[in-house]
């Protein structure tokens, strides 16, 4: 499902980040930069070592990256340049500034892609797998802070992409675009 917000598309697609062909995929990855399971797992062993040392250079230099900010490396063996990543808030119920902090990951994450000319960019689901944050939740934020960031950047992506790994996920963010895009 495709959506238009000035002059960027925004589509849902269910499938694996690892294959986007796009110029940034973004990572759901931990404050120490550490390769991990999930959507991390899989795009470290599809990157190569390229990925690691980029971010081992960032562990030595920066010490890691905070929950809400974010990084980019080379994106190694992969059709993307870059990969994004992002640390997102670990699901405590909802009273710690989840909401904020997830929301700043996709806000860094797109301001990172425009300075770094990025045209395309693919999103996973960030925080809702290893981290529990409630996908139906984690959908709205995700989806309200894209649009809001699209209409406030001209230089904003002109593609940008959920790619989301199964079908439970997906309905979420279908049933989030809707609320989302009717207001
Ligand atoms: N493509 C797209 N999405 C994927 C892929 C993939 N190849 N593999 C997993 N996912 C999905 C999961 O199904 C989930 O919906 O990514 C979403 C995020 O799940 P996680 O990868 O567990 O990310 P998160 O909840 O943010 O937890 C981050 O997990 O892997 C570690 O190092 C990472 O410690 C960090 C934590």
């Amino acid at each position: 499902m495709n959506t238009r917000i000035k002059q960027t598309d925004l589509e849902l697609i269910q499938g694996d980040i690892t294959k986007a062909e796009v110029d940034a995929i973004v990572n759901a990855a931990n404050s120490e930069l550490i390769g991990g399971g999930g959507v991390d797992g899989a795009i470290r062993r599809a990157g190569g070592t390229a990925i690691e040392n980029a971010c081992a250079e960032i562990r030595r230099r920066e010490g890691g990256c905070p929950t809400g900010k974010a990084v980019i490396t080379p994106a190694g063996d992969l059709y993307a340049k870059y990969v994004i990543h992002t640390v997102g808030p670990v699901w405590e119920g909802g009273n710690s500034a989840e909401a904020e902090l997830l929301a700043s990951c996709y806000q860094e994450s797109l301001r990172l892609a425009v300075e770094n000319h990025v045209q395309s960019v693919a999103f996973p689901s960030i925080s809702t797998g290893v981290y529990g944050y409630p996908t139906e939740k984690a959908a709205v934020v995700a989806l309200t802070t894209v649009k809001e960031f699209v209409e406030q950047n001209n230089a904003a992506p002109t593609t940008i992409q959920f790619i989301l790994f199964d079908e439970a996920t997906r309905t979420c963010y279908q049933d989030a675009q809707s609320v989302v895009f009717a207001k």
